[in-house]
């Protein structure tokens, strides 16, 4: 910096030198020209005053020839005139010494120019000494003419002389005034110049780099130019926006990892939030349908109980059949809590079904037989027709007991009068269809669509029976049969007619004759 501080001195003393300097040498010019003009001038005046002196004395002599009494009456005012001009001759010469002293001249030049002011001062004494004796005398001395025309003579030279050489200064001068303003001019062009290529330009490159950084643009730097000032300072601004880009680039990378980790997080966040709905979704699906399905076995075995209860002369036989319903009733409900048990551990809640060849005339027997106490004795009746002694189907046994348990308790609670109920199985197709048909309310048929979708009811309720209560459902046995069914690739239908009746069907494949043979499962 301190060098820097030392250049702009410079700069400030060159451009004084740029302005004081041709002003000197203006002003030194000038007076020199003057000088020499003075000179020539006093060289002038003393050539007059020595040619008026030459003419007073040939005047006065031409009057003593023509009117001698007149010229001496004269004489002495003319002597005084002679003397006058002679003294006036005097005093220009001696004003042209005193200026040769001062003139700017060779100091040789100025040597002999003063002494030869100093012979033209004696002539001018020999002059007068001359005249005044001719003018006293007869006027044959004519001595005073020679000394006056040499006189006259070397001063005309010297005016010629100092008059050529005033120009020539003059001349000169102008020159060195012109070379003096081109080469001021040159030097000013070279220092703007200097000062744009140093200075300017490193200066208008530092604040648009400045200016592109403050923008943003961290990847902006500035050119090594100038005086090595700017060079040191172009530098550390170099330095400084590396540092700069360097921690915006890695504070860049540490948000956008950030983002993707809190995008990362989130996501998972969500999947877990997802899964846990999904998870207490299935669980509340699964907690109602198990209470649906622990409800129907449970007012099997209650009717069960109660009808035992009220046969008091029940024989053994008797007493034992119906407490062998009452344990595979409740068997039954043992493995839906079972089901209940390991949903409740299971982080997602699937029913498990597990399949299987099984007899499904077998089923549909087991489940009439658990029906026909309860509906006999509510005045109706449950028939099983045609029945086979074995269907094999590919299935689980459970599950295929709860769907057919659902469509029963359905016919026997929809149906108005004491119910009547013809469950039929055979085999159709490669297929073993179950039909449960009532004679109940029926469905209307803007209903039926929906009847399998959870918690969607028809627009009748159930009927109110003896010792029953008007059955208000809750819409999820058909929709549970279903999922039921279609878990063990069966299907589920129902058709109806509105105040006569409904019609459910129940289908599974049948086991193949070769898978019965090696008994697989496909
Ligand atoms: N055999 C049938 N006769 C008349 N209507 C029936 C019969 N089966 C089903 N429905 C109608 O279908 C609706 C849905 O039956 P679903 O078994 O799914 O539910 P719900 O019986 O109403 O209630 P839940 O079975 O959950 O106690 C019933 O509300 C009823 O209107
Ligand atoms: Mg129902």
């Amino acid at each position: 910096m301190t060098s820097l501080r030392i250049k702009l001195w410079f700069a400030l003393l060159f451009v004084i030198a740029l302005v004081v300097g041709p002003a000197l040498v203006a002003s030194h010019a000038i007076r020199m020209v003057s000088a020499h003009f003075e000179l020539s001038d006093a060289s002038t005046q003393s050539l007059n005053a020595l040619q008026r002196l030459a003419v007073l004395g040939y005047t006065v002599q031409q009057e003593r020839f023509t009117d001698p009494s007149a010229f001496l009456e004269e004489r002495d005012s003319y002597i005084d005139g002679v003397r006058a001009h002679v003294l006036n001759a005097d005093r220009y010469l001696n004003n042209e010494i005193r200026l040769l002293s001062k003139t700017p001249l060779p100091p040789e030049r100025r040597a002999a120019a003063i002494k030869e002011e100093m012979n033209q001062r004696e002539q001018l004494q020999l002059i007068g000494t001359h005249l005044e004796r001719a003018l006293l005398g007869d006027g044959k001395d004519t001595q005073w003419e020679d000394y006056a025309l040499k006189a006259i003579s070397v001063e005309e030279r010297e005016v010629k002389t100092t008059k050529r050489v005033a120009t020539e200064v003059f001349e000169g001068v102008i020159w060195t005034l012109l070379g003096t303003s081109v080469f001021v001019g040159l030097l000013g062009v070279l220092g703007v110049l200097w000062a744009q290529r140093k200075m300017i330009r490193p200066l208008g490159n530092l604040w648009r780099s400045t200016q592109t950084i403050a923008e943003g643009d961290y990847t902006q730097r500035t050119p090594l130019i100038g005086t090595s000032e700017f060079r040191a300072i172009a530098n550390s601004f170099n330095a400084m926006a590396e540092k700069i880009e360097t921690s915006a680039t890695a504070m860049q990378q540490a948000n956008d990892e950030l983002e993707r980790a809190v995008a990362r997080r989130t996501h998972e966040l969500a999947s877990t939030n997802r899964s846990l709905e999904r998870a207490n979704r299935l669980r509340q699906q699964f907690l109602a349908d198990a209470s649906h399905e622990l409800r129907t076995p449970l007012s099997i075995m209650r009717s069960e109980a109660e009808i035992t209860l009220r046969n008091g002369d029940a024989s053994p036989d008797e007493l034992r059949v119906g407490l062998n319903r009452v344990v595979r009733v409740s068997t039954l409900m043992g493995e839906i809590i079972e089901d209940m048990l390991q949903i409740a551990r299971a982080e997602e809640p699937l029913l498990q079904t597990s399949i299987a060849p099984m007899d499904a005339a077998a089923a549909v027997q087991t489940c009439v037989e658990d029906f026909r106490r309860v509906i006999e004795a509510d005045g109706g009746r449950i028939t099983l027709k045609h029945p086979l002694e074995s269907l094999t189907v590919e299935g689980d046994e459970t599950r295929l007991k709860q769907v057919i348990r659902i469509v029963v308790d359905n016919a026997v609670c929809y149906s108005s009068d004491a119910p009547q109920v013809d469950v039929t199985v055979a085999a159709e197709e490669g297929e073993a269809v179950i039909t449960v048909t009532d004679r109940g309310n029926g469905i209307a048929a803007e209903d039926i669509p929906h009847l399998f979708q959870r918690f969607r009811r028809g627009g009748r309720k159930g009927r109110v029976g003896e010792g029953q209560t008007l059955h208000n459902g809750q819409g999820l046995g058909l929709s549970i049969a279903r999922s039921m069914m279609e878990t063990m690739g069966g299907t589920i239908s129902l058709s109806s007619r509105l105040y006569e009746g409904t019609t459910v069907s129940i289908r599974l494949p049948l086991m193949s004759n070769a898978d019965l043979a090696h008994g697989t499962v496909s």
